[in-house]
C-alpha cells in the first residue's frame, strides 16, 4: 500500500481557549489538512457528526461538558464512534492520560504545543486513520467477494445437485427400460418357445391321433372277431374230435391251447397300450393348447397330469439313479379361471427344475461318496444314496384369501443364498450351455404374476430341497 508522506484529511480542533485554538489553527495551515473548530464539548460532537473529520484534537478543561464526557458521546455515537481523538491537555499527570486513554483515545499532547510534536503525532493518527479506512475499504470488499463467492458456490452446489438427481432420473428410467426390454425379450422367447413347440406337439399329436383311434376303434372288433373265432374253432373241436391227421399237426405246431389262451390277452394289452397312447395324445393337445388369449375354467389337477404324463419318461429309473417318485396330494378345487396353455407350461418349467435338481442331487452325492470313500463305506452315503427322488405335489384353496395353492416340493439338491438372489435376473442358469437357458423361472413368474394376477415364490435348502409355491386368485385379476 503506498502511503503519502503527508496525508490528506480533515482536523476538528476542540478548545474553549481562542488562543490556543488560532495558534493550533496557524500551525497547521500549511499542511494541506482541513481544519474545522469547535469552542466547547457540544459544538465538537455537532461538527463530528456533520462533517466526520479525520481526527479531533480534543480540550479536556472546557466549560459544559468537559473533554472526558465528550470523548465519551463520540465513542457512543455510531457515527463517531470510529474517528481517533487526541486529547489536549495542560494536564501532564499520569491518571488523566490514563483515564483519557481508557477512555477510547488514541493519543494525547501536553499543552503548551510543541509543534514539531503536535505534527508528528496527528501524522502518524492520519497514516493509521487512513490505513484503518482502507483495511476496512478493502475488508468490504473481500466480505463482499466471499458474500459472491459463496452465492456461487450455493448455486454451484444447487446446480449439481440438480445434475446428480437428473442422471439418477436418467439412470433410473435407463435402468427400467433395460428391464422391459429384458421382460420384453424373455417374452418374445417365450412365445417363440412355445409357438414353435406348440405347433410341433399339436402337428405330431394331430398326425398320430388318427391312426391311434383307427387302431383303438378296430381292436375292439378285433377282439370280438378273435372270441368268435376261438368260439367256432372250440366248436369245431366239439363236434369234430377227430379231425385229419394233417390238421392235428398244425393244431401240435401251434400249440392251439396256448394261442387260444394268449391271444385274448395279447389284444387286451395292445388294447391298454392303444388306449394309453391316446391319452398321450390327449394330454400333448391339451398341453399344447395353442390360444393363450383366452381364459377358461379349468381343471387344474388335469393340467398337471398332463404335464407329468408327458414328463413320464424322465421319471422313469435309469443307469444314473432310481424312479422318481410322484406324491400326488391334490385338494378339492373349484374349476379355476385360467390361461390353460401357459399355465400348463408353468408346471412343466417347475416339474422339469425339480427333476433336474434331483438328478444333480444323485450326481452331487455320488459324486462324494467316490471322493471319501470312508464315508461311502460306513454307510452315510450310501443310505442317503438309496433316497429316492421324491416330488410332492399339494393342491388347495385358501379361503380366507381366496386363492388355489400348488405347491410343488422336491428333495433335490436345494438352492444356495446366491442362487436365490440372483434367480430374479432373466437368464441366469445354473446349468451347463445347452442344458438351460435360464428362462423357464423367468417366464414362469410373468405367467403366473401378470398374466394370472397370482404370485410365485419359493423355500428352499441347500442339499434339503425346494417348494415352489404358485397362488392364483379364484376372483377373476387376470390379464
Ligand atoms: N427345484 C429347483 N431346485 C434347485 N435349483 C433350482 C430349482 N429350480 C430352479 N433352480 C435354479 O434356478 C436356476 C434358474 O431356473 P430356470 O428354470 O429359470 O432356468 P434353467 O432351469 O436353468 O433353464 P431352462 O430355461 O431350461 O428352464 C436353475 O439353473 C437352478 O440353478
Ligand atoms: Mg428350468
Amino acid at each position: 500500500m503506498n502511503i503519502p508522506v503527508l496525508e490528506k484529511g480533515v482536523i476538528l480542533i476542540v478548545d474553549d481557549n481562542p488562543h490556543n485554538l488560532e495558534v493550533l489553527s496557524e500551525a497547521l495551515i500549511d499542511t494541506g489538512w482541513e481544519i474545522l473548530i469547535a469552542v466547547n464539548g457540544e459544538g465538537a460532537i455537532a461538527q463530528a457528526e456533520y462533517a466526520c473529520p479525520d481526527i479531533i484534537l480534543l480540550d479536556v478543561m472546557m466549560p459544559g461538558i468537559d473533554g472526558f464526557t465528550a470523548c465519551q458521546r463520540l465513542k457512543l455515537n455510531p457515527l463517531t464512534c470510529d474517528i481517533p481523538i487526541i486529547f489536549m491537555t495542560a494536564l501532564s499527570e499520569t491518571v488523566d492520560k490514563v483515564k483519557g486513554l481508557s477512555l477510547g483515545a488514541v493519543d494525547y499532547i501536553t499543552k503548551p504545543f510543541e509543534y514539531e510534536e503536535v505534527l508528528a503525532r496527528i501524522k502518524t493518527h492520519l497514516q493509521i486513520r487512513n490505513l484503518t479506512k482502507e483495511l476496512k475499504t478493502h475488508n468490504q470488499q473481500l466480505k463482499q467477494e466471499i458474500a459472491d463467492r459463496l452465492a456461487v458456490e450455493t448455486k454451484l452446489e444447487k446446480l449439481t445437485q440438480e445434475l446428480e438427481q437428473r442422471v439418477e432420473e436418467r439412470t433410473s428410467q435407463l435402468s427400467q427400460a433395460l428391464d422391459n426390454l429384458q421382460q420384453a425379450q424373455v417374452s418374445l422367447i417365450q412365445q417363440e418357445k412355445m409357438s414353435t413347440l406348440g405347433e410341433l406337439i399339436a402337428g405330431i399329436a394331430h398326425e398320430i391321433n388318427n391312426p391311434v383311434n383307427f387302431i383303438l376303434g378296430n381292436l375292439s372288433h378285433a377282439s370280438e372277431y378273435t372270441q368268435n373265432l376261438i368260439d367256432l374253432f372250440q366248436l369245431y373241436q366239439q363236434y369234430y374230435p377227430n379231425p385229419e391227421v394233417e390238421i392235428e399237426q398244425k393244431i401240435d405246431e401251434i400249440d392251439i391251447d396256448f394261442l387260444i389262451q394268449d391271444f385274448p390277452k395279447i389284444i387286451s394289452s395292445m388294447y391298454k397300450g392303444t388306449k394309453r397312447l391316446a391319452q398321450m395324445i390327449y394330454s400333448l393337445r391339451h398341453f399344447s393348447r395353442r390360444d393363450d388369449s383366452v381364459v377358461e375354467p379349468i381343471d387344474i389337477h388335469e393340467g398337471i397330469d398332463c404335464t407329468l404324463l408327458i414328463l413320464q419318461y424322465r421319471l422313469k429309473a435309469n443307469s444314473e439313479r432310481t424312479e422318481i417318485q410322484i406324491i400326488k396330494d391334490y385338494g378339492t378345487v373349484p374349476l379355476v379361471e385360467c390361461f390353460p396353455g401357459p399355465l400348463n407350461q408353468v408346471f412343466m418349467n417347475l416339474l422339469a427344475n425339480a427333476i433336474d435338481a434331483i438328478e444333480e442331487s444323485f450326481v452331487t452325492r455320488r459324486n462324494s461318496a467316490a471322493n471319501f470313500p470312508k464315508i461311502a463305506a460306513s454307510g452315510v452315503h450310501l443310505s442317503s444314496l438309496q433316497n429316492n427322488g421324491q416330488i410332492t405335489i399339494r393342491t388347495g384353496v385358501d379361503e380366507q384369501r381366496s386363492v388355489v395353492v400348488i405347491q410343488i416340493a422336491d428333495n433335490g439338491i436345494g438352492m444356495t443364498e446366491e442362487v436365490k438372489q440372483r434367480l430374479s435376473e432373466p437368464m441366469f442358469t445354473t446349468k451347463p450351455v445347452g442344458k438351460g437357458t435360464g428362462l423357464g423361472l423367468s417366464i414362469s413368474r410373468q405367467i403366473i404374476e401378470e398374466k394370472h394376477g397370482g404370485t410365485l415364490w419359493l423355500v428352499s435348502e441347500p442339499g434339503q430341497g425346494t417348494e415352489f409355491c404358485i397362488e392364483i386368485p379364484l376372483l377373476s385379476q387376470k390379464a
